[in-house]
């Protein structure tokens, strides 16, 4: 029988979450981020099924490639630019664009000889502190691109530290940086991932840049994607291998760190931290059987986890279990293991089986 960790990923639901973002920022053009394989759900399919997106955003030059191996056209844009000279061939003769985040990048593309010039995105760090040049280089920068000829177009973005805090002023002074040292040359602009597309419209520019709520998940602490309408792409489910009684003072797991507060039915999940469920989530994190809430009882193991099923009498060997989907929202998992659903969806690993549904 084959490992019952699975992964079904409702690709109607991307394409409804991209909608969304249209919704929200009707006036902007959408730059689907796709990196880190789709956040766990397969760069490919995901990137198929967004085709409706104006660009992919990746990090590096394998995703792109990848994605173009597969037949994929949408325009696509290496979020961290090239960091090697001969990457400058590849991005020519895939038709990717690149940020440019640094004056090495900077000088390697006003040298390069390109017979088709590829559409650049100067990165300017406006307090993020992480990758970026200074914005007060941004004109200087502008005009050696410009000169070089090398390039077909320029655009401009920068990436916001504090978006997810809808009170702090650092979105706004970040914004206002961006503006200010770009005002005179009139171009395009990136700012909002997703956070910034839900909770600040002012920030939207030409060009939006959601990752996390394409697949249906909420960036903000204390909310789920429905609460944006949006809907959960991944279903993780498993299924239960073993059920067995123990007495109360019994202990469950490694570490015997669960103790029996009763005589229980403790249920056996074919799933654990590899298979990417969080190690860390505690006992008490609540489990889907058959629609149901279970509480997880003792340590993850690696290939299994257990839950309190004593109150759950119809339950029986076969039943699946469900870790996060619409129904159990991830953000709610993982705020139990003091983690992101970012860490938990791209932590999913390659035993876990995924199928798409259309
Ligand atoms: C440069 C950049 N833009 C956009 C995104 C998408 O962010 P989010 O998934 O929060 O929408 C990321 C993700 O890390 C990023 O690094």
């Amino acid at each position: 029988m084959a490992r019952s960790a699975t992964a079904s990923i409702d690709l109607t639901a991307l394409r409804h979450n991209l909608r969304q973002v249209r919704n929200m920022a009707p006036n902007s053009n959408v730059i689907a981020v796709v990196k880190a394989d789709g956040y766990g759900h397969g760069i490919v399919d995901v990137a198929r099924s967004l085709s409706a997106a104006d660009l992919l955003g990746v990090a590096c030059i394998e995703e792109a490639l990848q994605l173009r191996e597969a037949g994929i056209t949408t325009d696509i844009l290496l979020l961290e630019g090239f960091f090697e000279d001969s990457e400058l061939t590849l991005i020519e003769r895939y038709n990717l664009q690149s940020v440019i985040h640094q004056h090495v990048q900077l000088d390697q593309i006003c040298q390069h000889s390109f017979k088709q010039p590829p559409s650049v995105w100067i990165k300017l760090d406006t307090g993020m502190n992480r990758l970026g040049f200074e914005p007060e280089q941004f004109p200087a920068i502008y005009r050696q691109l410009q000169q070089s000829g090398t390039v077909v177009s320029i655009r401009a973005m920068t990436h916001l530290a504090c978006s997810d805090e809808l009170n702090n002023p650092l979105t706004l002074q970040q914004y206002q940086t961006l503006k200010s040292v770009t005002n005179d040359a009139d171009i395009e602009l990136s700012v909002a991932a997703s956070a910034a597309v839900i909770g600040w419209p002012q920030t939207h520019e030409q060009w939006v840049r959601p990752g996390l709520m394409l697949y249906g998940v909420s960036p903000f602490l204390n909310k789920t994607g429905a609460d944006h309408q949006l809907r959960a792409a991944m279903l993780f489910q498993s299924k239960i291998i073993s059920i067995k009684q123990v007495k109360q003072g019994d202990t469950v797991g490694y570490g015997a760190s669960w103790v029996a507060g009763r005589d229980s039915r403790i249920g056996v999940i074919a799933a654990g931290y590899g298979d990417g469920y969080p190690r860390h989530a505690p006992s008490g994190t609540p489990v889907l059987i058959d629609g149901q809430r279970a509480s997880l009882v003792g340590r993850v193991s690696m290939d299994m986890i257990c839950v309190d099923l004593t109150d759950m009498p119809n339950t029986k060997l076969g039943d699946t279990a469900t870790l996060w989907g619409a129904e159990l929202p991830i953000e709610e998992i993982a705020k139990r293991c003091d983690a992101i659903p970012y860490q938990l969806l791209c932590g999913l690993t390659q035993r876990v089986a995924i199928t798409y549904k259309n």
